[in-house]
């Protein structure tokens, strides 16, 4: 898919729930992908991790490319990795609408986020709860993209860290009005509202939906506690 249609699916205009399938049954994938399809979603966040930068290990680009074929959704691919400019050729062949890195892995991002640009992808900037938001003010113009850890990266289940909230607020107010911004880690009925009210306009959530029987609600009730909290348009000028 081209930058300019993911883009137009992931407008700030709507809230768009991302299901995060490190929480999704590994023995099933094929299947939760067609649960998922069924239910709705029109993101796959996808939580690549390598044992180093974070302490825990996912699925990496082989595991997408078996899976692009079944389905239209857009990959959302989030790199816990260290050193991703070693690794940004995989994903891009194994299908990646969006990939996100970590300011903490690329202090400097100028290259990376230009040239996941200049492949027609999305580019996507994220931040550990730790990191200050100055770190990566420098390079919000490369970005169509922020990402918001709302939990230490590295595992699913975690509980939502409120001063995300305030973070969303203050990158809402320095980013284009056209920048997505994303949040993740925690997310579900309780804590989308505020995050939806701050400015996020994308969700990412796993427990919250894996750990229904019914994805399909468990996505339309947070899509709708999103809209029903978002800031109004006037208030983002
Ligand atoms: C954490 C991941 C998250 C996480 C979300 O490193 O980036 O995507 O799996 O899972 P929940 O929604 O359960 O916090
Ligand atoms: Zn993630």
């Amino acid at each position: 898919m081209s930058r300019l249609s993911t883009l137009e699916k992931l407008s700030t205009s709507s809230p768009v729930i991302a299901p995060s399938m490190l929480k999704c049954n590994f023995s099933r994938l094929s299947d939760e992908v067609a649960a998922l399809d069924a239910a709705g979603s029109k993101v796959l966040h996808w939580d690549v991790m390598d044992g180093h930068f974070v302490p825990n290990l996912s699925y990496g680009p082989m595991v997408f490319a078996g899976l692009r074929e079944q389905t239209d959704q857009i990959f959302d691919a989030h790199l816990m990795i260290s050193n991703p400019q070693d690794y940004l050729d995989t994903y891009l062949e194994a299908g990646c609408d969006c990939i996100t890195i970590h300011i903490e892995a690329v202090p400097d991002p100028t290259e990376l986020l230009t040239k996941i640009r200049s492949t027609n992808r999305v580019a996507g900037l994220s931040l550990n709860p730790g990191t200050n938001l100055e770190a990566i003010e420098p390079f919000l113009s490369l970005c169509d993209l922020v990402l918001v850890m709302s939990v230490e990266p590295g595992f699913g289940g975690q509980a939502f860290k409120p001063e995300a909230v305030r973070r969303i607020s203050r990158l809402r107010e320095i980013a284009s009005p056209e920048t997505i911004i994303s949040v993740d880690g925690g997310i579900g009925p309780e804590t989308i509202g505020d995050c939806s009210a701050a400015g996020a306009n994308l969700f990412v959530a796993g427990s919250a939906i894996f750990n229904t029987d019914n994805y399909s609600e468990a996505i339309a009730q947070m899509r709708s506690l999103a809209e029903d909290c978002r800031i109004s348009e006037s208030s983002q000028e």
